[in-house]
């Protein structure tokens, strides 16, 4: 039970993520079509008394979609348990979560795609009809009881939505993609953090670190950090201009944001396979990362500013790459 139900999750279990939380829709910053829409909803199943249909929020790492569930609860006035697919391993285990909800209760189940054949088939029913159907026992003497539950809503998460099964997929009334930020409402959010934090921040410091931040506010706030660290120790606290820029050249975040692992993704492309088209699972090796990482944590995000393409034949670094990095583009990515 314990090792179920969790407030937090590993990757956030810093109390800092943890205070820089929007709780409310109001003071949540950007992805307003999908703020848009829960607002409607979250007004109508409160109107009706009743609970918010299940929803799905998927979408690349780090944009949010742990937040917004805690602030569809809150919006709600309900509780919100938290799980992940990966920690359920058996139909006992979500049967003990279940079972502990209140009537309207959230619950969010993480990397809801992780989830075995078997869980999902005792989540079907739960979803559908608010009821769980358990095996007892086994061998000759096992039976099969039906637990009611209260009427919840399940929030599920997830960075492949392409990965869940079709019938999982399709018992979510809402489902929500999530998008990468613009630059204005991450500087917002930078901003925002800044004040939270209680350190000074000037406007075009603020554009400066949602510039590289990948249009993620996971990696904003986590610069921000870093470079609050840097004023405190190599300036007077506040953040300038040119104290960014000094730290986050320290931290080799280029002006694209890109880390060490693109870098060597790209240029791995570029220098070892000409550009591509190369499979997945090669650059993979060749940079020593794990395919899936580079699928759901870097690809996301160089697909979107159009320095890789995907092909049925493969990966290719675009024109824009070989830019970037101060290469000749061969005439064929142009
Ligand atoms: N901190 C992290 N994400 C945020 C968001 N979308 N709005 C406000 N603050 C945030």
């Amino acid at each position: 039970m314990e090792r179920v139900i969790s407030s937090e999750q590993s990757h956030f279990d810093d109390s800092f993520e943890q205070s820089l939380r929007p709780q409310t829709l109001k003071q949540y910053i950007g992805q307003e079509t999908v703020k848009d829409n829960l607002s409607i909803f979250i007004q109508a199943a409160k109107g009706r008394n009743e609970s918010l249909d299940h929803v799905l929020l998927y979408g690349p790492p780090g944009l949010g979609k742990t937040t917004l569930a805690t602030v569809i609860a809150n919006e709600m006035d309900v509780n919100v348990k938290m799980t992940s697919g990966p920690a359920i391993e058996r139909p006992g285990d979500l049967a003990a979560v279940v079972s502990s909800l209140e009537p309207g209760d959230v619950l969010f189940i993480d990397e809801i795609h992780r989830l075995n054949r078997a869980i999902e088939e005792v989540l079907y029913p739960a979803m559908e009809d608010f009821c769980l159907d358990i095996v007892v026992g086994k061998g000759p003497s096992a039976k099969s009881i039906r637990l009611d539950l209260p009427p919840f809503t399940l929030i599920g998460a997830t960075t492949r939505a392409g990965s869940l099964s079709a019938p999982l997929r399709d018992r979510f009334g809402v489902p929500l993609r999530l998008e990468y930020y613009e630059e204005g409402p991450l500087k917002e959010i930078v901003i925002r953090s800044a004040s939270l934090f209680d350190v000074t921040i000037d406007e075009n410091a603020a554009v400066e670190i949602a510039r590289r931040s990948r249009g993620t506010p996971r990696i904003a706030n986590r610069l921000l950090r870093r470079v609050r660290d840097y004023a405190q120790v190599r300036g007077d606290g506040n953040i300038t201009m040119s104290i960014a820029k000094e730290a986050l050249e320290m931290l080799r975040v280029d002006s694209h944001g890109l880390d060490n692992i693109d870098h060597k993704l790209l240029i791995s492309m570029i220098e070892r396979f000409r550009g591509g088209p190369v499979g997945i699972d090669t650059i993979a090796a060749s940079i020593g990362e794990e395919s899936v990482t580079i699928e759901d944590v870097y690809e996301p995000y160089l697909l979107q500013i159009g320095f890789i393409q995907r092909t049925p034949r493969g990966r290719i670094a675009t024109g824009l790459a070989y830019e970037h990095f101060g290469y000749q583009a061969p005439e064929q990515t142009n």
